[in-house]
């Protein structure tokens, strides 16, 4: 039996009821050998960056992660079972998830030029989501054919680059001259990462999401978080209408944990930073309308995301693995059982022993 959910824009038009303020609730790192920790150990400090510097430079000493290793709910769920044995009580989700995925249902009316697939299973009362690795792996083997002047992984460490040279690992009163000056002879290595954990909402349903936060502006206990992001200087109509997309995707991903501010840096085709600038998240589905020739609608999307975990919520009544799919191109999410008993290898035995105590 496969079950449909439409994802036609047209059907999500209206305004949004407002959402709740997304709140976190835990934070984990990995540490430079992506080895898990609870706490905040990885995180970062936002430090403006000199412009001119070359986001190639260094790319031979990455250190990249191996992001073709499925790593499942794991790190997420080791969060929670901390969470819960401070507090002695099951976390109230009706979802648990990683960003990636919301970031991809949420953006399905506008964007499934590639589509996707997800594993589910129900357990405990909630809906455990994550990505399906062997179709991630596909859709990057295909992606690797597309020939560019400069090679893809090139262009993907631009991103990383930029956040060596925009961030410090201390507040900076506490970080050396020398370190901030010399921000652009550091290492990349993206196997370290800070990570956020937040209660939200999103219509009916009460969702737990896991998802990288690039920088802090500020200090906790009320941290203000920034993304960071690089986008190639637009030249051309063709490269705007790029641009509205791709503020989508960045709206989406921030909006999704709460992270109040973007940090662009734009690069010339060959990867000098040109430019930085400060867009405020909230204000980012405003700007888009005013700008005229609107190509997506933060209302839609929420609307949309909103009916979707209902409808799941309804659809996904019993244990054993599911399938989330939506097809390149199509005008529709499919949800089917691949498994009809146990989860897969989506709930950890940690989780399930822990669980089972509470
Ligand atoms: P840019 O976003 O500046 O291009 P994030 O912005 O989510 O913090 O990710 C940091 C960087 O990881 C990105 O920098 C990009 O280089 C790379 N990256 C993230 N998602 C990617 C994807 N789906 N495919 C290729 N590269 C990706
Ligand atoms: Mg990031
Ligand atoms: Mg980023």
């Amino acid at each position: 039996m496969t079950y449909r959910f439409p994802t036609q824009s047209n059907l999500y038009r209206g305004e949004s009821e407002p959402v709740k303020r997304p709140k976190e609730f835990a934070c984990f790192s990995y540490d430079e050998q992506h080895q898990y920790h609870i706490g905040d150990r990885s995180m970062k400090w936002y430090y403006t960056p000199a412009l001119g510097a070359d986001l190639s430079q260094g790319y031979e000493d990455f250190i990249k992660h191996d992001d073709s290793i499925d790593e499942h709910l794991d790190s997420l769920l080791t969060t929670i079972v901390h969470h819960e044995k401070e507090t002695k009580k099951p976390i109230d989700a009706n979802i648990v998830t990683w960003r990636g995925m919301m970031t991809k249902i949420m953006a399905v009316p506008f964007d499934n030029r590639d589509g996707f697939e997800m594993n589910a299973t129900l357990y405990r009362g909630a809906i455990f989501i994550e990505e399906n690795n062997e179709y991630k792996k596909a859709s990057k083997e295909a992606q690797q054919n597309w020939r560019s002047a400069i090679p893809q992984d090139v262009m993907q460490y631009w991103g990383y680059k930029f956040e060596t040279l925009s961030t410090i690992p201390r507040p900076w009163g506490e970080t050396s001259r020398d370190y901030i000056e010399n921000r652009d002879s550091h290492v990349t290595n993206n196997k370290e990462q800070y990570c956020s954990v937040v209660r939200t909402g999103i219509g009916k349903s009460i969702i737990c999401i896991g998802g990288e936060v690039d920088a802090i502006w500020d200090s906790k206990p009320n941290p203000t978080y920034v993304e960071l992001k690089t986008s190639a200087n637009p030249t051309s109509g063709r490269d705007e209408e790029n641009f509205h997309r791709k503020l989508m995707k960045w709206w989406i991903q921030s909006f999704l944990l709460g992270v109040p501010k973007i940090i662009v840096g734009f690069r010339s085709p060959d990867g000098i930073l040109t430019k930085v600038e400060e867009i405020k998240t909230m204000t980012i589905p405003h700007m888009v309308k005013s700008m005229g020739k609107a190509h997506w609608d933060g209302d839609v999307c929420i609307n949309f995301a909103g009916a979707f975990l209902e409808w799941l919520r309804q659809t996904i009544t019993t244990e054993g693995v599911w399938r989330i799919r939506s097809a390149p191109k199509s005008n529709f999410i499919e949800v089917f059982q691949v498994e009809q008993v146990g989860h897969g290898n989506i709930i950890t035995d940690e989780f399930m022993n822990w669980r089972i105590q509470l």
